[in-house]
């Protein structure tokens, strides 16, 4: 910038100085300079469905170009109604109950700024999804992180009770989980409920990874229990089920209460979501065949992943959601072991040729448990160069 004209930009005091840039972005941008095969962010390496694509060419040529309803094309509401019922027997009225969102991640925040006022805690479950903490500190809100159990990532309902207080506003829970694909099971849900029950502290559910849940299991949306339904923010998103993570359109399903606060900031904050996708996704989803045969098609890549795994050094963690698989490094045979999980998923990006993630960066305090994250969201062939590179290790 022309600083001739003595032109000064103001010094800030940042609103999040703890926040760079995220490790995602940072690991792609390495695995695409160093040319690795990229296991990190998680995004498919696959196209979507033409016919979602067509559906999108076709909304725009009869003229859907124009601001949609602030909460969401009325078809788009309606068909994410008709899910919620028929897949979680959640009777909820598409007009006062369903918002579409930017994505997930609009959702999140936006059901943040709704809800906490400044001093109010939130609880959050580590390892977290990376804009979870960040979102309640630009609200004010105070960060209570409760750990998930090392090793099998379980949730530890005695410390979620114990930090449950006068201040805590809302607890965030993440099933199936990023990073480590853990699915909460019935009653682990089921106590969640009765904790909750004598409070007022509300429930933030991401669930955008509830349909790929594997081996049988069955995804335990909080809409599938009356008394976390009736306190929760429910958040899906298209990115993640139909392959279209560029597209950042999601969905969050509320009482009607929550969902008219949700809305006072959702309309000052993105006002609408773009209205083609809206009516495209709301065609496509007329057809349920697609969400209910992710499972098996994320199941087959997860299997011939861990299959591949198995034949290295790499310790497997289970997997039973998400497209994501968690790896223990310490039986490796090189002495990169020892480093920190951060220096290892460089390393290993640089000198073997395949991106991954640490799972130190869902910590607020960095704990490395020797495990890195892959993402298995991506074609055979890309699966098996990267198991051909850790092989060697
Ligand atoms: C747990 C979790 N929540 C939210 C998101 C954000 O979803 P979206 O792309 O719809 O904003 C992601 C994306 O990776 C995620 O893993």
């Amino acid at each position: 910038m022309d600083t001739a004209t003595q032109a000064r930009t103001p010094a800030l005091t940042s609103r999040l100085p703890q926040v760079g840039t995220t490790i995602f972005t940072v690991m792609s941008a390495l695995a695409a300079e160093v040319g690795a095969v990229n296991l990190g962010q998680g995004f498919p390496d696959f196209d979507c469905d033409p016919e979602l694509v067509n559906a999108v060419t076709r909304a725009m040529q009869a003229g859907h170009n124009q601001y949609p309803p602030m909460p969401g094309v009325p078809a788009l509401r309606q068909a994410m109604a008709a899910k919620m019922q028929s897949l979680y027997g959640l009777r909820c009225d598409p007009n006062t109950e369903i918002t579409v969102t930017a994505g997930a991640t609009q959702a999140i925040l936006t059901a943040i700024l709704a809800v906490v006022h400044p001093g109010d805690e939130v609880i959050v479950l580590e390892p977290c999804y990376d804009s979870y903490v960040p979102n309640i500190e630009l609200a004010g809100g105070k960060v209570v992180r409760v750990p998930l159990v090392p090793g099998t990532f379980r949730p530890d309902f005695d410390a979620i009770a114990a930090a449950i207080t006068p201040r805590t506003r809302a607890l965030m829970i993440n099933s199936p989980h990023n990073p480590s694909g853990q699915v909460w099971s019935a009653e682990d849900m089921q106590r969640l409920d009765e904790l909750l029950a004598p409070t007022d502290v509300l429930l933030i559910s991401d669930e955008v990874y509830e349909h790929m849940v594997y081996d049988g299991q069955q995804h335990l949306s909080a809409a599938r229990f009356p008394g976390l339904a009736a306190r929760a923010f429910i958040v899906s998103s298209f990115g993640k089920t139909y392959h279209v993570t560029g597209w950042k359109v999601g969905t969050v399903v509320a009482p009607a209460p929550l969902t008219a606060e949700f809305r006072k900031v959702h309309q000052f904050n993105v006002f609408t979501v773009n209205t083609p996708m809206q009516h495209a996704l709301a065609a496509y989803m007329a057809d349920p065949a697609p969400y209910l045969q992710l499972s098996d098609f994320y199941q087959r890549k997860r299997d011939l992943f861990r299959e591949g795994l198995a034949q290295t050094r790499f310790r497997l963690l289970p997997g039973q959601g998400t497209y994501f698989q968690c790896v223990g490094i310490e039986n490796l045979a090189v002495a990169e072991r020892d480093l920190p999980e951060g220096e290892f998923c460089q390393w290993l990006t640089r000198e073997i040729g395949v991106a991954a993630i640490p799972l130190s960066a869902f910590y607020g305090n960095g704990f490395d448990q020797k495990v890195v994250r892959f993402c298995f969201a991506k074609k055979d062939e890309t699966l098996k160069a990267a198991l051909d590179r850790l092989a060697r290790l």
